[in-house]
């Protein structure tokens, strides 16, 4: 026993940033982050933080499918740029949408929606959870240094949460892990001890695009690859492979080395940005509401981020 999707929920900020009002802060083009990156705009925090995004989207996703707070036996949420380090924004969300259950946070970066998935199953096939929500929030714009042309034009906020409930959707899942802060990090602030001789980092995204951008296309074809050998299926089968939002050209890449048409990745990084760990449930709510899945559709979800980390699986709706 697994589980199966049975509600999707988004919130995004109002305030929409253009590329065109970044070029106020950094040197760079409309044209420019259209063509290399695909963003055209992206939603913004003004006087809302990720945990408000984040009980936005809960809300959205448990209305989606009439479940009530008190019908949850888990939340699993999971944010790079949270308000605070303790309490988790799963346990902010657990008393501000009034459940009642066990919540906890994961960290995988912008992989974390599947991470998340996979940790939430084995609650499911231990039988322990009936009902589980899952919510990936963030406020990058709290994260980004907005001199830096080559991370500032990328990111978003948002939030995107699932509601899970016991079933046979869960198909597959392929989950890798290669450790080191080299590629991508994001510092803490290290606070003022007297005794540290650590000089603090700015607490801004670094990344060095290049090599994310290598290891981004590397992962989604072999995690594709993999789940599709693995369960005897070929790209005939799946309906839709919903990627994380980062870059259009590393998606259109992976297809084009998949030979799988580029039609069948869902693709919204031009409203959103890159909002990490919320970008595959906002593009799943997207796609939920507008009717484009239909119940029994084998559809992949693939992921990559910091950590380094990549995480993508077979659901069937
Ligand atoms: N506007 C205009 N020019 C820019 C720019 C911007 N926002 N950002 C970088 N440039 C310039 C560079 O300075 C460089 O100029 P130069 O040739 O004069 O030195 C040129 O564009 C090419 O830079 P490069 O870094 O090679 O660009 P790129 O095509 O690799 O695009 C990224 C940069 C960051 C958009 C791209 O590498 C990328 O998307 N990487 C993956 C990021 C990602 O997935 N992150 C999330 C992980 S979850």
């Amino acid at each position: 026993m697994s589980f199966s999707i049975i509600g999707t929920g988004m919130y995004v900020p109002p305030k929409i940033v253009t590329n065109d009002e970044l070029c106020k802060f950094v040197d760079t083009s409309d044209e420019w982050i259209r063509q290399r990156v695909g963003v055209e705009r992206r939603h913004i925090c003004t006087d809302e933080t990720a945990t408000d995004l984040a009980c936005k989207a809960a809300i959205n996703a448990l209305e989606n499918c009439g479940c009530a707070p008190g019908e949850l036996d888990l939340i699993i949420a999971a944010t790079v740029s949270g308000d605070m380090a303790s309490p988790s924004v799963s346990c902010m969300v657990q008393r501000r949408i009034g459940a009642e259950c066990f919540a906890f946070d994961i960290n995988a970066a912008c992989a974390a929606f599947v991470f998340m998935l996979d940790t939430a199953a084995g609650f499911f096939k231990r039988g322990r959870v009936k009902k589980a929500l899952i919510v990936g929030a963030e406020q990058m714009s709290k994260i980004v240094n907005w001199e830096d042309r080559g991370t500032c034009v990328i990111f978003g906020d948002g939030a995107g949460a699932a509601v899970l409930e016991a079933g046979d959707g869960y198909v597959d899942s392929v989950l890798t892990t290669k450790g080191g802060d080299e590629v991508i990090r994001i510092p803490h602030f290290i606070g003022k001890s007297p005794f540290s001789t650590i000089r603090p980092q700015e607490p801004y995204i670094f990344m060095e695009g290049q090599e994310t951008f290598k290891y981004a296309v590397n992962a989604m074809c072999s995690d594709i690859r993999k789940l599709l050998e693995d369960n005897n299926l070929t790209a005939d089968d799946i309906a839709l492979i919903v990627p994380h939002q980062a870059n259009k050209r590393i998606i259109d890449l992976a297809a084009a080395r998949l030979k799988i048409p580029t039609e069948k990745f869902y693709v919204n990084i031009q409203e959103y940005g890159n909002t990490s760990s919320a970008s595959i449930p906002i593009a799943l709510d997207e796609l939920n509401r507008s009717g484009r899945l239909k119940r029994g559709d084998l559809i992949v979800l693939t992921a990559f981020g910091g950590g380094l980390s990549n995480a993508s699986c077979i659901i069937k709706w």
